[in-house]
């Protein structure tokens, strides 16, 4: 048997990998996205073989996480439950496409994960595998009693470690449960189960990892613009950015245009992350509804996504037509569940995705914002696509072709007809 692992080099999935090829008597691959969660990844491969695995892929995800999952996302201007950025829902279909790619190409027999029973993830990891791979069995230790039954607690795993000589950094048990990549951070469990417990003062200050508070930004604000083409964001331009991108390091400018920096969809994340970090936007601490049927609460920071949801819906606003914006807006709901709740390969998504990128086909222009202690403020926007005219909008009376104010009378009195209706009827 050959199962393909999920492995970040932690004390967990070091376990799982070992557990697993143990029970099974299994040739073990270790496979770990690189979603951009910024983890240290050298020396991952000669950890994973010392712990036992016959083979270890690194997939460099990053691009294709910003643009095949990220922006169209962001497209829809998705929102689960009005407030999360669904950061963590949106990576799992990525991450589980590079898992599966990797153990079809092997000819793996089986795929396991480390999600828990009580979450999300394990919904969302397992019916993207369902969706790509009908035929690869999936494995989930942390349903298996037997597992839960030898791992009551960390201890155990410590123990399990050292005696099977598997490297365990001596390093704290983290306060709470984090879920890092391109788009967001996410912390749950811990002492945020009490729901009343406030993370915004001084005691949790070093929790948060890509934004400082907004009491801590800077009280100078900055103007960013942003160049969109069909509904996704190719340029920016703002005080300071090429000596940014120089020290971020990790990506290339793709040219300039019109005084914009262009740049890939990973290079976007990457600046507009470090802008919004640094002027403390994105964070938000929330109660949500898990796909299980639990409540939970969470605390995310999502810098850069709460940027480009705010420009892109500020541009919407000049260009799209009212109706086709509005057909577009009922679905967002249904879009944000669906990414949610692990539907990102289901028919229903890609046919709402395709009206959803339809919709965009006139989202191109520019928009300028004004980014101050935790705000994201709209500062203007312009495009060839624009929709408004400033001739019929003026209240200074004007263009009566365009606008004739008679007709109103006529249109007012067909819509107040069946409200009289219903007055005499009371
Ligand atoms: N509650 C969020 C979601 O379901 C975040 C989940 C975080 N996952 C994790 N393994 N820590 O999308
Ligand atoms: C987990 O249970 O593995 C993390 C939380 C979630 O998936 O919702």
């Amino acid at each position: 048997m050959k199962i393909v692992v999920a492995y970040s080099g932690g004390l967990d999935t070091s376990v799982l990998l070992l557990w697993l090829k143990e029970k099974y008597n299994a040739e073990i691959i270790a496979y770990c996205s690189d979603c951009g969660q910024g983890d240290e990844l050298d020396g991952l491969e000669a950890k994973a073989l010392s712990t036992g695995a016959s083979k270890c892929y690194i997939d460099d995800q990053k691009e294709e996480f910003a643009r095949d999952y990220i922006f169209p996302m962001f497209q829809a201007n998705a929102i689960y439950e009005g407030r999360y950025l669904l950061g963590t829902s949106i990576a799992r279909p990525c991450i589980t496409k590079g898992m599966v790619d990797v153990a079809l190409k092997e000819g793996a027999d089986a795929i396991a994960h480390g999600a828990t029973g009580k979450g999300n993830d394990q919904v969302r990891f397992e019916l993207s595998a369902a969706a790509l791979a009908p035929d690869i069995k999936i494995i989930a230790p942390w349903r298996d009693a037997e597992f839960r039954a030898q791992f009551p607690g960390r201890k155990e795993m410590i123990e399990y470690a050292e005696a099977h000589n598997i490297p365990v950094k001596a390093s704290m048990k983290k306060p709470y449960s984090m879920d890092r990549n391109l788009l967001h951070i996410s912390f749950e469990a811990g002492a945020l189960e009490d729901t009343w417990y406030d993370a915004t003062g001084e005691a949790d200050r070093d929790m948060y990892v890509l934004s400082v508070s907004p009491e801590d930004a800077p009280d100078t604000p900055q103007y960013v613009q942003f160049l969109f083409d069909k509904g996704n964001i190719i340029g920016l331009q703002t005080e300071g950015l090429a000596e940014l991108i120089t020290e971020l390091g990790d990506f290339e400018v793709q040219g300039e245009k019109d005084g914009y920096t262009l740049l890939t969809p990973y290079g976007i994340m990457r600046v507009l992350n470090f802008l919004g970090g640094k002027h403390g936007i994105g964070r938000v601490d929330i109660v949500e509804n898990r796909f299980v049927g639990m409540k939970s609460r969470g605390i995310y920071e999502t810098p850069g996504g709460t940027i480009i949801l705010a420009a892109h819906q500020d541009l919407e606003t000049l260009v799209m037509d009212r109706d086709l914006q509005q057909t577009r807006d009922t679905l967002i709901p249904k879009y944000a569940q669906l990414v949610y709740n692990g539907f990102w390969f289901a028919p229903e998504r890609e046919a709402i995705q395709a009206l959803v990128t339809e919709s965009q086909k006139k989202v191109s222009g520019e928009v300028r914002m004004k980014l101050y202690k935790g705000n994201v403020m709209q500062a203007g926007r312009r495009s060839p696509h624009s929709l408004y005219d400033e001739d019929v909008a003026t209240m200074e009376g004007g263009q009566e072709e365009a606008y004739n104010q008679d007709d109103a009378t006529g249109f007012i009195a067909l819509n107040a007809l069946r409200l009289k209706a219903n007055a005499r009827q009371k």
